[in-house]
């Protein structure tokens, strides 16, 4: 349904080609936003955007590796050209490299694995924000969602009964704290700006990364993430979430 305060709002979604980044961007742009498909294949993107734009929705394609700075600094400069500002930035290009959910793999995933997931899921992301915050401070409603995972939570990680307890991906879990540790640092750095950061637990969702076995459609699955992109001014900051439940560290 289109909401008029989305119109003239502008959301650039990392990864939004296909999986939840394609789904969340579908659903932005059915409350009125411009959506930004960015995709590290062109093709990809702009064969996303036309889907959208097919559906009566508006949206237009970027191209981002978010692992090529030259990549990021060409897409700031784009959109500043076009719009001059970017209202959401939804962060939810990753990888999970280091296989199957069920893995215990701390002992012997190689560090080159370890650091390569960091670079796309960590670094990347960091990245992509400071370089689009600028932009994002010119929004009078700025919005910032990472997509971290349930995944990263240490604290469920840590309890025997959490039924997440078996499912320990090194890599992949780690490199989601990490994000959580920015969405909290950097909601502190910016508490005084209209900007809200959080971090989106989407559920276990069928995508390409999820697999066959989730639980979750994806149409469920983009929610978290759209709420949180969409929160309004007295909405929160610094938190971890799913479909409005907070989440523990
Ligand atoms: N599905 C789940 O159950 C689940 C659960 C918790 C969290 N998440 C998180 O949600 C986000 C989306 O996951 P998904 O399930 O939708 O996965 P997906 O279907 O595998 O999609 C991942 C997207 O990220 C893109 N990507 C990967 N590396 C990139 C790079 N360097 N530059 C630009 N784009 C890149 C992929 O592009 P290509 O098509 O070019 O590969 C694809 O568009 C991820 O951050 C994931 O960790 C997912």
């Amino acid at each position: 349904m289109v909401n008029s305060e989305s119109n003239g709002k502008v959301a650039l979604v990392t990864g939004a080609n296909k999986g939840l980044g394609f789904e969340m961007s579908r659903q932005l742009a059915q409350q009125g936003l411009t959506v930004i498909i960015a995709a590290r294949k062109l093709e990809a993107a702009v064969a996303a955007a036309t889907k959208l734009k097919n559906e009566g929705l508006k949206a237009e394609a970027i191209l981002l590796d978010i692992n090529d700075s030259i990549q990021i600094q060409s897409a700031v400069q784009e959109i500043k050209n076009r719009f001059g500002k970017l209202d959401v930035l939804i962060n939810n290009a990753g990888v999970m490299l280091d296989g199957e959910w069920a893995i215990s793999n701390a002992s012997s995933v190689s560090v080159d694995m370890i650091r390569k997931t960091f670079d796309t899921n960590f670094f990347a992301l960091v990245e992509v924000t400071q370089a689009m915050l600028p932009l994002i401070l010119k929004s009078q409603s700025g919005r910032i969602v990472n997509m971290a995972s349930i995944e990263g939570s240490l604290t469920l990680h840590a309890d025997p009964s959490s039924f997440i307890y078996d499912s320990k991906p090194f890599a992949y879990d780690a490199s989601k704290a990490a994000v959580n540790s920015f969405t909290v640092h950097l909601a502190h750095e910016l508490r005084n700006t209209p900007v809200k950061v959080n971090s989106a637990h989407p559920g276990w969702v069928k995508t390409e990364l999820g697999g066959d076995g989730a639980m979750m459609d994806i149409t469920e699955g983009a929610k978290t993430g759209v709420q949180l992109a969409t929160l309004p001014d007295d909405g929160a900051s610094g938190g971890f979430f799913h479909l409005g439940q907070p989440v523990p560290w």
